[in-house]
């Protein structure tokens, strides 16, 4: 094997396997890019062989594991994140959207020393921070009334009980792409992977109202449960049409609508329901709006929350020890509060269109391309190059292995499925850093990423 320098852009180098001074195969430079990873990250390796004998897989949080081995973060501060290797990466990553606040805001700071001097974190009894945090949720969310979970997983669970005691009916549609928690993943139209529930499930097509309207009016549909910007399924948004064809749709035939804000309540003021112009009958929300820490909610209108209404008979009970732990309730609260105010929600929103809209020109003409709204961005390669892009597409895994690998050697922490998402406190300069990073990767690998026209 003759390894070949393929071509230097300052101090990051892309080698490949190859023959001669040809550039090289996806392959090559995927595995010479490994094979860099390997050398960068010998402490990661090394700690990951450790966390094997006790944790399975060395893991216990499925998405971030990574091949050959995960890198191991030491810390956060502000906008970037430090490795145990050494390594210091601007956060592109935000912890899946939760991160929005930066890694050291001195406002989370504050809530969390406040909440443990001053309240104390397990106190056994209802408290006024879950009502504080309540008033604060319903006015920005427009909810009727909301309860408190531990994460948007339980958020959306508790949302169907609520929707299945209030129809009394049972089936529930969702969409194919779909992802709504651990429990609840919706792929390729398949049924959830690992839920108990799998007979009561009906899998239509995202952004495909048809399907979904065929679907919703099947005998005994309680809900409908949809994300307007399908996150894991690659931060792909649904149109605006399709979304309120599923409202008018589900109030037609007196299914509850159920939209899943875990991860989109942080794209406008209101979250997605504004911009999209929906008034669901069930919102679930988590990630960052609990400031960092373990965090979900479900609301929306009162007659379908008073089921959990202890003080009725035949209410339904909703446990949780740590639904309403002071520490969340109090920096959730000092998190939207405080910080991100619907201006500077409005204004980092603002920040990642402009990215979105730059990546895009950078990009056209290649198989790159980049979906999103705002502050969560997905990127993809696909053959075709396809500017549009649908969960059932097809990737080009080496390509986007290979830019994972890339991005983390010129200094970005990107998922390894290539979304970003934004935190509050990124240098403008950082981002415009990415965007020459990204087009020196569509230069330096230009014959792999061109798009073949005679196709
Ligand atoms: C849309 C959506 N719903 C629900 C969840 C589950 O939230 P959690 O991981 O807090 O259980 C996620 C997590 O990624 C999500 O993206």
């Amino acid at each position: 094997m003759n390894r070949v320098l393929y071509k230097i852009q300052g101090e990051s180098m892309a080698t490949g396997a190859a023959a001669g001074n040809r550039p090289p195969t996806a392959r090559e430079a995927l595995d010479a890019a490994i094979a860099r990873f390997q050398q960068r990250n010998a402490l990661s390796l090394e700690l990951h062989r450790k966390a094997t004998k006790t944790l399975p897989g060395g893991n216990t949080r499925t998405q971030v594991h990574t091949t050959p081995f995960p890198v191991y973060m030491s810390s956060g501060t502000g906008y970037q994140v430090t490795s145990e290797d050494g390594h210091t990466y601007t956060d592109l990553v935000a912890e899946v959207t939760v991160s929005v606040y930066g890694h050291s805001n001195p406002v989370i700071r504050d809530a969390i020393t406040t909440a443990f001097d001053n309240v104390g974190l397990n106190l056994g009894a209802t408290t006024v921070y879950e009502t504080t945090l309540a008033e604060a949720l319903c006015s920005r969310y427009d909810l009727e009334q909301v309860r408190f979970t531990n994460s948007g997983t339980e958020a959306n669970l508790h949302a169907l009980v609520a929707a299945r005691a209030y129809t009394g009916k049972r089936k529930i549609v969702v969409l194919g792409g779909g992802y709504h928690g651990g429990l609840l993943i919706f792929r390729g139209g398949e049924v959830a992977v690992n839920n108990v529930d799998q007979a009561d499930w009906i899998v239509a097509r995202f952004n495909d109202l048809d399907s979904v309207r065929g679907a919703i009016q099947q005998e005994g549909v309680a809900a409908v449960l949809v994300e307007g910007l399908q996150g894991v399924g690659g931060a792909v948004p649904a149109s605006v049409e399709f979304m309120r064809g599923i409202e008018a749709s589900a109030r037609d035939a007196k299914v509850l609508f159920i939209l899943d804000e875990v991860m989109t309540s942080r794209l406008a003021p209101g979250g997605l329901a504004s911009i999209y112009g929906l008034k669901p009958d069930i919102m679930t929300l988590g990630k960052a709006l609990g400031g960092g820490l373990a965090f979900g909610a479900f609301g929306g209108r009162a007659d379908i929350l008073s089921i959990f209404d202890p003080r009725l008979d035949r209410s339904l009970p909703h446990h949780g020890t740590f639904n309403n732990n002071t520490l969340a309730m109090i920096v959730g609260h000092a998190g939207l509060t405080r910080i991100f105010t619907p201006e500077v929600c409005k204004q980092l929103n603002a920040t990642g269109d402009i990215l979105i809209r730059r990546l895009a020109a950078i990009s056209t003409g290649t198989k790159m391309s980049f979906t999103g709204i705002g502050s969560i961005i997905g990127s993809h390669f696909t053959q075709a190059g396809l500017q549009t892009i649908e969960r059932e597409t097809p990737e080009v895994t080496e390509l986007k292995d290979l830019f994972w690998y890339e991005m983390m050697e010129e200094g970005f922490w990107v998922l390894r499925d290539g979304r970003i998402a934004l935190m509050i406190g990124t240098p403008q300069d950082e981002l415009e850093k990415f965007v020459r990073a990204v087009e020196a990767f569509l230069q330096r690998y230009g014959h792999l990423v061109q798009v073949d026209q005679s196709r």
